[in-house]
């Protein structure tokens, strides 16, 4: 932009050369009234030019939709550059800049250019020079300008990727990314409490990494390359669709929305559905490994469109947890919402493992000490229990605060933020058994009930102050037994899941992901990837079951100290209550379904009839 004669066009023209883009002279959209009142010397004004901007201004966002475009244009005032990027606020101007008498100069020099030279003076009038953008000095030659142009282009340089939301993960992920050479624009909300956030973070980066801040927007989405690719980590939920929705306008067709957080897995299929409708894609992505995996190295499970993924395939690699075997724990899950569906799943395992080492906690607190139990918890995880959450819970038994135990003052009322609970209903939706999970979250809400708990256990006054011991041998079998049923149930969804939705997932490579940087990594984790590379069932395996067969009077013992001594261990009870059934040939499903048809006339099936013919009996 700059006033006629300044070298748009020939300035322009160079520079769509170098940056191999489309160049167009704004002139060329002017209707033929306005080029016959220029020819003749006539001033436009405002209602010739602005349908002249408006047209141009539609045409710009069809540029920038494909792959953006040089264009020559005065755009001398600040209303005519707002008509101009109306429909595209993506648009770096670059304002040549020179004064009137070199102008003048140059024009004088050139003949047959329909602009006269005092018009010029009216030019100069109009101009309003902006304040932002490119500023070019114009008594250069056109090859120093466009090499400054380049420069400062460069300088303004756009970044590869972009992350909304600096909470814990975001900022871990944001440095991880950032790390491994990316540049990088983050973004968060300016609201009150969180006016600083951007500041803040800005103020932890490393040397050498290239992260610019953003509280506007608009701003962010204009500091990425295209396509872009825009990592939301914020609380799942309608945020996520607000979000979205304010990103939608500030977007081209092919960019990238990655969700990061642990959204549910219906919503990541509809987001999906519904960017792709208007030219974007939606990659829901599943990060397990807390605030330390996402800045050392997390597991990813990205589901969603496949071609989008593998664009951002390298930076989710480079970023993730590396396995045994040196590959990165980070692979394709499948279309929709597999990715999420993964995730969610793998919490509802974290779930249950997290409350079999509450149950063992519990058994063995009362006759032993936080140490005995670390140095108990420390020995299995040498072994083949070795688990990220065994190793933390270890960690855990003796760390001090002011001299006492952390765990010791911490309250018994856990939390939740829904991923166990939905993994429960997923269960229930595709007609599984996850009872393992289920009984976990369950445990949570029990604990949740403090108030209620505190005032009745004061009425039950059943003091238990003598206590047997537990063979810990015992407990261990039980724990190992346990393990393996949360594993079986886990994997057990996700396959009728893939099956079911078509999805296709390899639970050999999931399992392989879920070996490092995620929660549920552990040695029964790295054991399953070769398991499940040639069966689909954790029960196909003969050392799986005769192990569980073995270890029944293990877990009975561990139940029946629990009952003797009112210790609630609804996973292991779960545990046994699933393997006792599944293992039972003749259960007693064959009073339901004559209550059934006592009541209802729902038809049963017979022991000595073939499996499609159906049956009544008049009961009454
Ligand atoms: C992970 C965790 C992580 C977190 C969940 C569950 O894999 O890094 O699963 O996603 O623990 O938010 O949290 P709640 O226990 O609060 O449901």
């Amino acid at each position: 932009m700059g006033v006629s004669g300044c070298g748009k066009t020939t300035i322009g023209k160079k520079l769509s050369k170098k940056l191999e883009l489309p160049f167009y002279d704004a002139d060329d959209f002017h209707p033929k009234s306005n080029v016959d009142k220029m020819k003749k010397g006539i001033p436009l004004h405002n209602e010739d030019r602005f349908p002249w901007l408006n047209i141009l201004a539609d045409s710009i966002k069809k540029w920038q939709d494909d792959k953006g475009a040089i264009v020559a244009c005065s755009a001398l005032k600040e209303s005519y550059r707002e008509i101009l990027s109306s429909k595209n606020k993506d648009i770096v101007w670059i304002y040549l800049d020179g004064s009137q008498s070199l102008i003048q100069n140059r024009m004088e020099r050139r003949q047959n250019h329909f602009m006269k030279a005092e018009m010029l003076t009216s030019q100069f009038n109009d101009l309003e020079v902006p304040n932002y953008g490119i500023h070019v000095a114009i008594s250069q030659s056109p090859e120093e300008i466009i090499n400054e142009i380049m420069l400062k282009l460069k300088f303004m340089d756009k970044s590869f990727f972009g992350v909304i939301g600096l909470g814990v993960m975001g900022k871990s992920l944001s440095l991880n990314i950032a790390e491994k050479g990316y540049s990088l624009s983050v973004y968060n909300r300016n609201t009150a409490g969180e006016e600083n956030v951007v500041e803040d973070f800005l103020k932890i980066k490393e040397v050498g990494m290239k992260i610019k801040g953003f509280t506007a927007l608009e701003e962010f989405v204009y500091s990425l390359e295209r396509p872009r690719k825009i990592l939301i980590m914020i609380k799942a939920g309608n945020a996520i669709d607000a979000v979205i929705e304010a990103l939608i306008p500030l977007l081209s067709r092919g960019d990238i929305i990655i969700d990061g957080g642990n959204s549910h897995f219906t919503d990541t299929k509809r987001r999906a559905i519904y960017l792709e409708n208007k030219g974007l894609s939606f990659v829901g992505v599943g990060v397990s490994g807390g605030e330390e995996g996402a800045r050392k190295g997390p597991s990813i499970m990205p589901g969603g469109n496949k071609t989008s993924y593998s664009i951002i395939a390298p930076v989710l690699e480079s970023i993730a947890a590396v396995d045994k075997g040196g590959t990165k724990c980070c692979t394709y899950i499948g279309p929709g919402g597999a990715g999420h569906f993964v995730k969610m799943i793998h919490n509802g395992i974290e779930y249950a493992e997290m409350q079999l080492l509450a149950e063992i906690y519990n058994l063995l607190s009362p006759t032993k000490t936080n140490e005995e139990i670390k140095e108990i918890f420390r020995e299995w995880n040498s072994g083949e229990l070795a688990s990220y959450l065994l190793e933390i819970t270890a960690d855990i038994m003796t760390k001090k605060e002011d001299g006492e135990y952390v765990i010791d003052l911490i309250l018994d009322k856990a939390g939740n933020k829904g991923t166990g609970s939905w993994s429960t209903k997923a269960a229930f939706d595709l007609g599984t058994v996850n009872t393992m999970m289920s009984s976990a979250v369950f445990a949570r809400y029990v604990s949740a009930f403090k108030e209620k708990r505190k005032s009745l256990a004061k009425r039950i006054n059943k003091a238990d102050d003598v206590r047997d011991s537990l063979s810990v041998a015992d407990i261990k079998n039980a724990y190992k037994f346990a393990r393996i049923i949360n594993h079986q149930q886990g994997f057990e969804v996700i396959r009728l899941a893939s099956e079911t939705y078509n999805w296709n997932i390899s639970l050999s490579d999931l399992s392989r992901i879920w070996t490092n940087g995620c929660i549920i990594r552990s040695a029964l984790m790295t054991d399953c990837i070769s398991h499940f590379k040639t069966n689909s069932d954790l029960f196909e395996l003969p050392e799986i079951v005769d192990y569980l067969n073995a270890n029944e009077d293990a877990v009975k013992s561990v139940l029946i100290y629990g009952l003797k001594h009112r210790i609630p261990l609804p996973l292991f009870a779960e545990a046994n209550t699933y393997w006792i059934s599944i293992t039972t040939e003749r259960l007693s499903a064959n009073i339901i379904q004559a209550q059934r048809d006592y009541f209802g006339a729902h038809t049963y099936q017979r022991i000595d009839a073939s499996d499609d013919q159906y049956f009544h009996t008049n009961w009454y």
